[in-house]
């Protein structure tokens, strides 16, 4: 990654790891990403926007030797979260004169988790504009997109916003300048899906107000820069809205194969109504888990149904479904309805299990369809039944 000019004030200078697999070790990030810093020079101060993950410093080092940096005043700590957190300790070795400026909840995350003290820190808070000669910097903190210590903040020159991991992406081009603008959108909104969706009522509520503010230039925290800010703008507000699509999303493991053909007789069925469905396989021998789960969760963003196909381990759900269960309590999609179809071999408490894994996942739930043994001709009947109720529910929703 090369140091990019975002403004004449503005650079930057942040490190890339294209070979990132998984992000927190959990979200997949086939495209890699960025751990962005900014240079932001003022007549009289120069400050840096958030230090990189510790592996990465060396690369935000040798930026910082390509644009003629000698000295920084201020290192604006923006989130304490390590990916941006972790060179602190590197940065303030290299430049020791350097204020060290975040809100106090940042700063208390900061001794918390890096052992930096919290007085070390120069405190701003809302609204407050940090000086630096001819330009300036308004503290806007975002609490809960997605961390309680996540700040902007906002350089009116140039209505550039340096907006944490709101509106990140984890893609890490190969030309950091020039980025495939569909592609940096499709991770735009995988990387809502799994960092801001969890706390969505919280971001829904800065987002309007980043919109209010009407960006040119959004400095997010990962992947590329934003040069045409109402684009990511507009797709959060999407993502945002409470509207659904007429698109059912089904996470399918299958054991012997009974819950797979329950599964296909639904699915068409399904797509004769009219509904489009994805279906992703958690039992795949070769691919990992978290790859299906990370792109059931991206699936499930505006969609209107989940329907989970789960057969029966035990008395209870299959693990890999189980693991999904999770994932839809932990990112809790807005959709509105959530179902199970399965098959089992005896005996099976699998509907109590599953729901009892996702007390925070809101859909309403609709009847389970468990069918014994290998599905007969009524169970396939019955499923497609199923199937015809969901759709015109579906359809009620518009
Ligand atoms: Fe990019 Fe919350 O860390």
């Amino acid at each position: 990654m090369a140091i990019c000019n975002v403004s004449d004030r503005v650079t930057a200078v942040g490190a890339s790891d294209p070979d990132l697999a998984y992000f927190d070790r959990l979200m997949p990030t086939p495209y890699g990403t960025t751990y962005n810093s900014y240079l932001v020079v003022g007549d009289e101060r120069t400050a840096l926007i958030d230090p990189v993950q510790l592996d990465c410093v060396d690369q935000l080092l040798a930026h910082l030797a390509e644009a003629g940096v000698r000295r920084i005043d201020d290192i604006l700590c923006l989130h304490a979260e390590q990916d941006h957190s972790g060179s602190i300790k590197v940065l303030t070795d290299r430049f020791p004169q350097a204020r060290l400026v975040a809100t106090a909840k940042t700063a208390e995350l900061y001794e918390t988790h890096l052992h930096i003290p919290r007085d070390h820190f120069h405190i701003v808070a809302e609204g407050e504009v940090l000086n630096l000669g001819g330009i300036g910097l308004e503290c806007m903190p975002i609490p809960f997109a997605h961390w309680p210590d996540n700040t902007m903040f906002w350089l009116a020159e140039g209505d550039i916003l340096f907006s944490s991991d709101l509106f990140g992406s984890h893609y890490a081009p190969t030309d950091f300048e020039r980025p495939d603008p569909d592609l940096h959108l499709e991770e735009a909104r995988a990387y809502y899906a799994e960092i801001m969706m969890p706390t969505r009522n919280q971001v829904a509520r800065h987002v309007e107000r980043v919109a209010t503010l009407d960006p040119s230039v959004i400095c997010s925290a990962h992947g590329p820069v934003w040069f045409d800010a109402s684009r990511v703008i507009e797709c959060y507000l999407e993502m945002l809205s409470p509207a659904v699509k007429p698109r059912v999303v089904m996470p399918l493991v299958s054991m012997h194969e009974s819950t797979e053909r329950m599964a296909n007789v639904f699915v068409d069925a399904l797509r004769e109504e009219g509904i489009e469905v994805s279906v992703h396989r958690l039992d795949d021998a070769v691919r990992d888990l978290r790859d299906s789960m990370g792109k059931t969760v991206e699936d499930a963003v505006d969609a209107a149904a989940v329907i989970l196909g789960v057969p029966t381990v035990l008395g209870g759900p299959h693990p890999s479904s189980a693991a999904m269960a999770l994932m839809l309590n932990t990112f809790k999609p807005k959709n509105r309805y959530v179902g199970l179809i399965g098959s089992y071999g005896w005996g099976t408490q699998v509907e109590k299990r599953l729901y009892e894994l996702m007390p925070l996942y809101r859909a309403e739930r609709l009847d389970s369809l468990l069918v014994k043994g290998l599905p007969t001709s009524e169970d396939e009947a019955a499923i497609r039944a199923y199937a015809r109720d969901l759709a015109a529910k579906i359809r009620a929703l518009d």
